[in-house]
């Protein structure tokens, strides 16, 4: 087996294997888009496993800043980890997981992290790589009673100008938390970049005209809010309140929830919290001075301070 870059394979190659493996992939032109914006990625932007001739899996490295009881360091992060359904088990995804370690280590990174199921394959293959959770992922519901829009306070749609306001309230929110609060400020416009419609999801939270949190907002998968970010607890309610006024079925819906401070807000609103569902964050040390199992603690999983919020899934 050969470790190649996406540079040194046929785009057409990489095209397939993401069909087969996911459903859906990413042609060369987008590759080349996001490749020329988004600084998460590496120069050599995937990493495949070339047997014959013929490509069998592939590791999209990222480098992802992170905040942990050590202070903002980067980590390493796997994305769009897949193998040719015909050659499963047969090692190729855990040796390109390898060869990525080796390459993260060579980047200075102690960290590997990804986010997957834990529904799925992929979970099993990462805990034998030595792979922990890092924090439960909860959900919560809420029999939607009040359905009255609280006065003074509105939700609109986003606007490309309103990215710069979007991440000085997520900056204030994850002030004191840990893990992934260090978004760059220019993750939102990457997301338009990957899909044009990305910004179709996020609501803007206003009170007297003034944005003063924001959202985002699934209604077709079932989710009625996520990342509900609004560091005034006042504005919190109102938002959510806004969001159950909108409610299609009569139950309101939250998603990914990790920190113990949004668990304690949608309780004190009347949610059921429940957990850990299916999607989870892994991460394992490259390095022997880190411990694999000291990793939910530094990441602040035990201690109920890890915020990663659907943006910031990667
Ligand atoms: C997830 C996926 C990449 C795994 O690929 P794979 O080629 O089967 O992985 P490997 O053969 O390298 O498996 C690595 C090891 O895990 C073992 N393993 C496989 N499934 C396992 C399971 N459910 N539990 C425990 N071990 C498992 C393998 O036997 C292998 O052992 P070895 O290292 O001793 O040889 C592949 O199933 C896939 O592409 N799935 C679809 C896309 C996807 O879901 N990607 C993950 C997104 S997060």
């Amino acid at each position: 087996m050969r470790v190649r870059t996406y540079d040194e394979i046929d785009p057409l190659a990489a095209f397939r294997l993401g069909v087969v493996s996911f459903g859906s992939a990413w042609d060369e032109a987008k590759v080349r888009r996001v490749r020329a914006h988004d600084r998460t990625y590496l120069e050599e932007f995937a990493l495949y496993a070339e047997e014959r001739g013929r490509v069998l899996a592939q590791v999209v490295p990222r480098r992802l800043a992170v905040r942990t009881t050590n202070g903002v360091e980067e980590v390493g992060g796997l994305a769009a980890v897949c193998s040719h359904p015909g050659v499963w088990g047969r090692g190729f995804a855990r040796r390109l997981i390898e060869a990525t370690h080796d390459r993260f280590r060579e980047l200075g990174l102690s960290v590997s992290a990804l986010t997957t199921s834990r529904n799925i394959r992929g979970y099993g293959v990462y805990a034998k790589l030595g792979y922990v959770d890092l924090a439960p992922f909860q959900q919560a519901i809420r029999q939607v009673t009040r359905r009255m829009a609280p006065k003074g306070y509105g939700l609109r749609a986003v606007r490309r100008s309103d990215m710069s306001t979007i991440h000085r309230l997520y900056r204030t929110q994850t002030r004191r938390m840990l893990g992934w609060t260090e978004r760059p400020e220019r993750a939102l416009e990457w997301g338009v970049i990957r899909t044009r419609d990305y910004l179709e999801k996020y609501r803007i939270v206003l009170r007297d005209g003034q944005a003063v949190g924001y959202l985002r907002t699934r209604p077709h998968d079932g989710i009625t809010m996520e990342e509900v970010v609004a560091p005034n607890p006042q504005d919190f309610r109102a938002a959510v309140a806004l969001m159950e006024a909108k409610a299609e079925t009569g139950i309101a819906t939250v998603n990914w929830i990790t920190a113990r401070s949004d668990v304690t807000r949608f309780r004190s609103l009347g949610y059921t919290v429940d957990g850990p569902f299916p999607d989870t964050t892994m991460a394992v040390s490259l390095v022997k001075e880190i411990r694999t199992t000291d990793l939910a603690r530094r990441f602040g999983g035990t201690t109920g301070k890890f915020v990663q919020y659907p943006t910031d899934d990667f």
